[in-house]
């Protein structure tokens, strides 16, 4: 595998901008090459490079519509040094810098027997959801070191490429065909928002997991949506085209389905192995500011009492399940599900309560998980199942910021979500043509303060952030 070598020089040797150049370079063979040892076992990579031909999806400018069936310039969109569409090109330098090495070095000092290895960069731990991730078998295509340098690559996302390249490579070709050798549909939700929570939340097989260990050594906390997150890295058009080939799905639907997969994955991993740290519940899957917040024996305590939430049915002092996903896929149900809506409401409830009874049997709390992995999966089903329209992405922002709603956003991961739910449906109405960009033009100023609100996790305060979540809505309600 020529290629593979080529790509790895380039890294190291050239600035990252040349590496479209090596990519030209190799393509004209290289990918003829990997197709001619085939028969590869399925999950084999093959590497950036063998993406990124000139003819491919390398190009320096765009395909106009109608031009091209994509944009061509996808590997450029994926390098870009400078924005978020570039993020995933940069995840493996990230475990090369200070910040990675201070957490390697937390996690060493106080658990050394268990963190051996010195470099970040070595640690299967971080290479998982910083490199291409490989076989969860561990067979020999397991993280090829090869392809660590590219960080998160093509790959990562649209499936190991030994099997489908060839099939791929005819321009037009047959998409199924490519599927059914592991091309992954990433134009089904689902699909995708399996993908990204691989990384984005965690995943049981595979070394995919950021435990409260290593938050509490410096890893940052992670924070998904699935529509937002999908327009931040796009590197593709939803043209006629893409419609006619993939058909489109909206962004509110997309929305609303990645925050069902959000929480079957949460609870599914919660009732794994990863769910417990020793004798304790793995604390990533809790509420952290619940824990996380001042103390005071003062009788007039200057501290946040009132942050007490009555729909989490758990008592007092005792660390609550994380529900911002929960609180989302309720205010969605209530528009586009809403005979679903209470049953999902009680399973939620009663998932809170059996986390903190003191009949504490873990059995309880499996029911009432599956239970209310049962529910989402059914929304996600719905929400799936019917386009959603103007009237109810404009109904969904005033469920997420009514007052039945705004009265559980006292942990910070729920307002986050909030936030990007609101700005994410304000934008589906506009891709849709509803309203007009310049029309949120005038109101970006809103928003901007509603995510100002939840900048930083240490000032966070629910009034505050109620207050101008609620100055969004009215703004946005305005435009109906
Ligand atoms: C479950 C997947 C996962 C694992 C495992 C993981 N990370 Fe991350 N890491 C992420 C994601 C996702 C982000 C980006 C968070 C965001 O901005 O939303 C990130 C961000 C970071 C950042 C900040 C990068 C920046 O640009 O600011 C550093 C540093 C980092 N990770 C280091 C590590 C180290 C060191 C390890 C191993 C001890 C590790 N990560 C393990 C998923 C993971
Ligand atoms: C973080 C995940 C991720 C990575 C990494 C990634 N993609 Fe994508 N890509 C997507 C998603 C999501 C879509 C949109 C959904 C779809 O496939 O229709 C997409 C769409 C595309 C499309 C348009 C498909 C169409 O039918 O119009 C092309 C082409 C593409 N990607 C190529 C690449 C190449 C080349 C790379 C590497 C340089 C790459 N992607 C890296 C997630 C990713
Ligand atoms: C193999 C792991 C992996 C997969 C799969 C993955 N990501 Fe990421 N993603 C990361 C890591 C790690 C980072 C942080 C990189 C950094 O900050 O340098 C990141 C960063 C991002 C960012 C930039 C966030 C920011 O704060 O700037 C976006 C947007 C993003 N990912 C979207 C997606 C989407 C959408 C998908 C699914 C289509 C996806 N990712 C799949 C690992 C992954
Ligand atoms: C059940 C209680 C509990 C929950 C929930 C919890 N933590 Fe912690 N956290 C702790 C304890 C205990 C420590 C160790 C404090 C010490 O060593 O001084 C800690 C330490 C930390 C630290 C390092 C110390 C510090 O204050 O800077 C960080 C960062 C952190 N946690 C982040 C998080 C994040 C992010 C979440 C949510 C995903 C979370 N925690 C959820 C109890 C909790």
């Amino acid at each position: 595998m020529g290629g593979s070598r080529n790509i790895a020089v380039g890294l190291a040797g050239t600035a990252l901008s040349l590496l479209a150049g090596f990519a030209l370079f190799i393509a004209a063979d290289g990918a003829g090459a990997v197709a001619q040892q085939q028969p590869l076992a399925e999950g084999t990579f093959v590497g950036v490079a063998t993406c990124g031909g000139t003819t491919c999806h390398g190009r320096s400018v765009p395909n106009s519509e109608g031009e091209g069936v994509v944009r061509q310039d996808e590997l450029m969109i994926w390098q870009d040094p400078a924005s978020a569409a570039g993020a995933h090109s940069r995840a493996y330098a990230v475990l090369e810098d200070d910040r990675s090495e201070q957490i390697m070095q937390r996690l060493r000092s106080s658990n050394g027997a268990d963190w051996r290895n010195a470099a970040a960069s070595n640690e299967p731990r971080c290479l998982g959801c910083h490199s291409t991730a490989g076989d969860p078998d561990g067979g020999a295509a397991y993280r090829p070191a090869t392809f660590r340098a590219e960080g998160v690559g093509c790959e990562s996302c649209h499936g190991p490429a030994a099997r489908w390249l060839t099939s791929h490579y005819t321009v037009r070709g047959d998409h199924q065909a490519n599927l059914d050798r592991g091309l992954r549909r990433l134009e089904d939700p689902a699909v995708r928002a399996s993908v990204c929570l691989d990384c984005h939340f965690g995943n049981e097989a595979r070394e995919q997991f950021v435990t409260h260990e290593m938050m509490a050594a410096g890893h940052p906390r992670i924070s998904f949506e699935l529509d937002l997150f999908t327009t931040l890295q796009a590197h593709h058009n939803e043209d006629r085209d893409y419609d006619q080939r993939k058909r489109r799905v909206g962004n509110a639907q997309v929305w609303a389905i990645g925050q069902a997969e959000a929480l079957k994955r949460s609870l599914d991993l919660y009732l794994s192995d990863r769910g417990r740290q020793g004798i304790f519940p793995e604390f990533y899957f809790l509420d952290c500011h619940s824990c996380h917040r001042p103390i005071s024996d003062d009788p007039n305590p200057n501290v946040r009492r009132d942050l007490f939430n009555l729909t989490r049915r758990i008592p007092r002092g005792v660390p609550p399940y994380n529900d911002e996903n929960m609180i989302m896929l309720a205010a969605a149900a209530r528009v586009v599900a809403p005979q679903r809506a209470a049953r999902f409401e009680a399973a939620s409830s009663d998932f809170h309560a059996a986390m903190g009874s003191s009949a504490g049997n873990a059995q309880r709390m499996v029911a009432a998980a599956r239970r209310l992995r049962g529910e989402a999966d059914a929304l996600g089903a719905a929400f799936a199942g019917t386009p959603i329209g103007r009237a109810q992405v404009f109904a969904m922002i005033d469920a997420i910021t009514s007052r039945a709603i705004t009265e559980r956003y006292t942990d910070y991961a729920g307002s986050v979500q909030a936030v990007m739910a609101t700005d994410t449906l304000l934008s589906s109405l506009v891709a849709s043509g509803e309203i007009s960009q310049q029309a949120v033009m005038g109101i970006r100023g809103d928003i901007n303060s509603a995510y100002q609100a939840v900048r930083e996790p240490n000032v966070y305060d629910p009034g505050n952030f109620r207050a101008s979540l609620g100055r969004a809505a009215a703004a946005i309600r305005r435009l109906r």
